[in-house]
């Protein structure tokens, strides 16, 4: 009897780790998020150009489950309906990113689409007026095509028409829009959009494409990050910064080997982007493994591009805040890699699976490691979301999953003085999810896809966050309210 009852409390902790409340200061913002290829849909509407998402799923079948965002959640056609539910969840702020292609449909600025620049100024000045802080992304995976079609982020002109676009951003949106991002995961981007084929533009070249994407990518951040620091902060006084998305990685074992493995692990995918932006140049494990191993396979020069003094002292320093990204953990074990084939998870020497069951306790891990290994900087949580194969209106699993998330980031600022001062759920509503299409739910607004109108239902999560977003407390009290109905009920 006891010992079945003791396990029933095991059992419980693990599936629903945060056994207690916290209580966030006034001050702690919370908010959601969206990016514009996964909700705006409209992908040809109001002169909007082609972008590598839309190319990719329009002629490559095989990806994205045979979906595409062309319609997704019709954002584009529900502003002033999502700005509402926004009010309704009374977030502090709201996360979104700008389709390059919906200013510039040619990428570049020679044409800026009226239509595009004035769907964003209404949106940013509704959500202003609505006092909700717009934190916006520059780029969230969505490069127009024209640019690809130019060698995207293997051609160093990225730094340029980066530049450019940002430009034309700041111009436009700056008085607004205080809380800057210039990309949004650029792990992702280069690691499984040009190293793998599960992103657009699926280039497949790893361990060598990744790493000159990488490096193209990290300059035009700095590129962009001066322009604002020289030309407009003074002005517009906002914030800039890049959004960094990695999970805690644990070892498998208390091996020594294994252990190791999980530190490589997480230089190869925060340290890739933070180390140069924090520290001044990318991860010395990381040079020295990626020139060691391209010495051996014969290679002339390292895989790894390395910075000029000048570009180091250009990309180093360039954050006003550390905007995190953060869903899950994982597993490393250390693994003897093999030279051939060329490959960036070779380079690493691990091998990693995702973690099951609880993964809260990475969230307080990781950041105590953002503390240590970049100077203790101001951490606002740019993203943080679990998506679900199926979602019930009571959404058990989404309200536990953000309560223990948030209790281990109360204990990380508490206990260990991590400076966090912001948390984002990501999604706001159900959206287009890349890899999955829409077979993933990550709302705390369910959308129906198979509705022409694409209406929007508030889960149990979303009464429980405009909760969250209004007191500050995890608690999820029951709510006796219609909550089961559409929101407008
Ligand atoms: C890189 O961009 C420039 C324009 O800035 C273009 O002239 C050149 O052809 C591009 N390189 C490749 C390989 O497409
Ligand atoms: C990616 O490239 C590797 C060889 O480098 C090949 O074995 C694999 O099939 C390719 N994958 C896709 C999806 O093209
Ligand atoms: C692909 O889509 C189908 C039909 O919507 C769905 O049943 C299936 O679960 C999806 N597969 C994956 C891997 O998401």
């Amino acid at each position: 009897m006891f010992k079945e009852f003791s396990l029933f409390l095991v059992g419980l902790q693990i599936c629903y780790a945060a056994n207690r409340n916290v209580q966030f200061s006034r001050d702690f913002s919370f908010g959601v998020a969206t990016s514009a290829y996964q909700t705006e849909g409209a992908w040809n509407k109001d002169g909007k150009g082609e972008n590598i998402w839309d190319r990719l799923l329009h002629t490559k079948p095989g990806f994205a489950n045979g979906t595409n965002g062309d319609v997704a959640s019709k954002g584009y056609y529900k502003m002033m309906e999502d700005v509402d539910l926004l009010n309704f969840l009374n977030v502090g702020h709201y996360r979104l990113s700008i389709s390059w292609s919906r200013i510039l449909p040619n990428g570049k600025p020679s044409y800026v689409n009226p239509l595009g620049v004035e769907y964003y100024r209404r949106l940013f000045r509704v959500l202003k007026q609505n006092q909700i802080e717009p934190f916006v992304t520059l780029y969230h995976w969505d490069l127009p095509q024209p640019l690809q079609d130019m060698g995207g982020f293997l051609n160093k002109s990225m730094v340029n028409w980066f530049r450019d676009y940002a430009r034309v951003a700041f111009e436009l949106f700056g008085d607004d829009v205080k809380y800057w991002s210039t990309f949004n995961d650029p792990y992702s981007i280069c690691a499984n959009g040009y190293g793998g084929s599960s992103l657009a533009p699926a280039l497949n070249k790893s361990g060598e494409a990744d790493y000159i994407c990488g490096h193209n990518l990290l300059l035009a951040h700095a590129a962009a990050y001066h322009l604002y620091d020289k030309e407009f902060r003074k002005i517009q006084d906002g914030r800039i910064s890049i959004n960094i998305n990695s999970n805690w990685v644990e070892p498998i074992s208390t091996s020594e080997e294994d252990k190791m493995a999980a530190e490589v692990q997480k230089q190869f995918m925060m340290g890739w982007f933070a180390n140069p932006i924090y520290n001044g140049d990318y991860p010395e494990v990381m040079k020295e493994r990626i020139r060691e191993r391209s010495l051996l396979q014969g290679k002339h020069n390292c895989r790894l591009p390395s910075f000029s003094r000048e570009e180091r002292e250009m990309v180093r320093g360039t954050h006003d805040y550390f905007s995190l990204g953060t869903q899950t953990m994982l597993l490393a074990k250390s693994v003897n890699s093999p030279l051939r084939p060329v490959n960036l998870q070779q380079d690493v020497g691990a091998k990693v699976i995702e973690k099951q069951g609880d993964v809260s306790w990475g969230m307080r891990k990781l950041l105590v490691w953002i503390k240590k290994n970049y100077n203790n900087p101001s951490i606002f949580i740019t993203e943080n979301g679990l998506g679900t194969k199926s979602a019930t209106p009571e959404d058990p699993e989404r309200i536990a999953y953000i309560q223990s998330m948030l209790v281990n980031v109360y204990d990380a600022m508490t206990i260990d003085n991590v400076r966090v001062y912001g948390y984002t759920y990501n999604s706001f509503m159900d959206g287009f999810n890349w890899r999955d299409g829409y077979s993933k739910k990550f709302g705390l607004f369910a959308v129906d896809f198979t509705d022409p109108d694409r209406t929007r239902t508030a889960r149990r999560s979303a009464y429980f966050y405009k909760r969250l977003c209004s007191t500050g407390n995890t608690s999820n009290v029951y709510y006796s309210g219609s909550w089961r109905r559409d929101y407008q009920n």
